[in-house]
């Protein structure tokens, strides 16, 4: 698939420009795949051959994954997301979904990596995604302009009772490390995340198993959501005042 990999992306990145900021090449890129199950998805699961993280290194610099997703996966912008030590699940679900159109938020993000992912095999998908899963925490460098308040981290770590929002840490995990097919959050780049939170909310984005996560973000309000990327964003650095902080009853 290398060699496919890397002619179908030097293709890709003279229209990426264009691709990039235009919607208008956001069209439905493939017929809209079916829903997992959860018990497909557990055979799916069951049935992920083992990666191979050097390999996967390989395809990740040869597959030009790296000039967006950066050296180790770590992103140098602020706008695509960062892939390192994601949990290997749930890269090599997101994959397999981009590359069925499941996961299609309609607009030109989504047919890149739509495209990115077409010649790809599930073995170069379980080598990526072990790769990555290998790699550190992304320490983002951002200072906030005004810290994470206690009414966010209480979303966090309790949830609301009275919206139904279940803790997020209850899923992705304490430290935002995630598990399985739940991904991490920590040090994860903003401006995805807040893209990615809207796009459950109004429905473009559809991929997860019942709905499993868009649930939780119907409810949120677009200051809460941007209030939720600072925190995960800065999750991990060593003196973050969000990760320091604990919730104020
Ligand atoms: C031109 C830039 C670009 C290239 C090249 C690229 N990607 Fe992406 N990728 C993106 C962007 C932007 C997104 C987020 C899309 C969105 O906003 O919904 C993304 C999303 C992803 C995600 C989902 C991340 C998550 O947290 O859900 C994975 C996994 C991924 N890419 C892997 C790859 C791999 C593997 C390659 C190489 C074969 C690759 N990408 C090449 C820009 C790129
Ligand atoms: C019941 C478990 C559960 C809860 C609670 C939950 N999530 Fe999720 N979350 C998931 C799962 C599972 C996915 C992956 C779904 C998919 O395959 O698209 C996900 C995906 C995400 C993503 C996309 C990450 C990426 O790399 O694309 C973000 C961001 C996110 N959750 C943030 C949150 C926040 C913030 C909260 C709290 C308000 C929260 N989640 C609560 C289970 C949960």
């Amino acid at each position: 698939m290398k060699k496919l990999l890397i002619v179908s992306l030097f293709g890709l990145s003279s229209a990426m420009g264009s691709v990039m900021s235009s919607s208008a090449l956001a069209s439905d890129h493939a017929p809209k795949a079916q829903a997992w199950t959860q018990i497909e998805w557990n055979k799916a699961a069951r049935e992920m051959t083992q990666g191979d993280a050097s390999r996967g290194e390989i395809l990740h610099r040869d597959g030009l994954c790296l000039s967006c997703h950066g050296v180790n996966g770590v992103a140098p912008s602020r706008n695509a997301p960062s892939l390192a030590a994601q949990q290997a699940e749930y890269t090599y679900k997101t994959l397999l979904d981009y590359q069925s159109g499941l996961r299609n938020e309609h607009d030109g993000k989504a047919t890149l990596m739509h495209v990115a992912t077409q010649p790809m095999s599930k073995q170069d998908m379980a080598d990526l995604a072990v790769y990555y899963a290998q790699q550190a925490t992304p320490n983002q460098s951002i200072v906030l302009d005004t810290p994470v308040d206690a009414a966010t981290i209480r979303l966090v770590k309790k949830g609301d009772v009275s919206r139904m929002i279940v803790p997020c840490a209850s899923c992705h995990g304490a430290h935002g490390e995630g598990r399985g097919i739940t991904p991490a959050l920590a040090g994860q780049t903003r401006d995805y995340f807040v893209r990615t939170m809207q796009a459950y909310k109004d429905k473009r984005r559809t991929n997860d198993i019942h709905q499993g996560m868009a649930q939780f973000t119907y409810q949120l309000t677009d200051s809460e959501i941007d209030a939720l990327a600072d925190y995960y964003a800065t999750l991990n650095q060593t003196s973050s005042q969000s990760a320091s902080q604990g919730v104020k009853k």
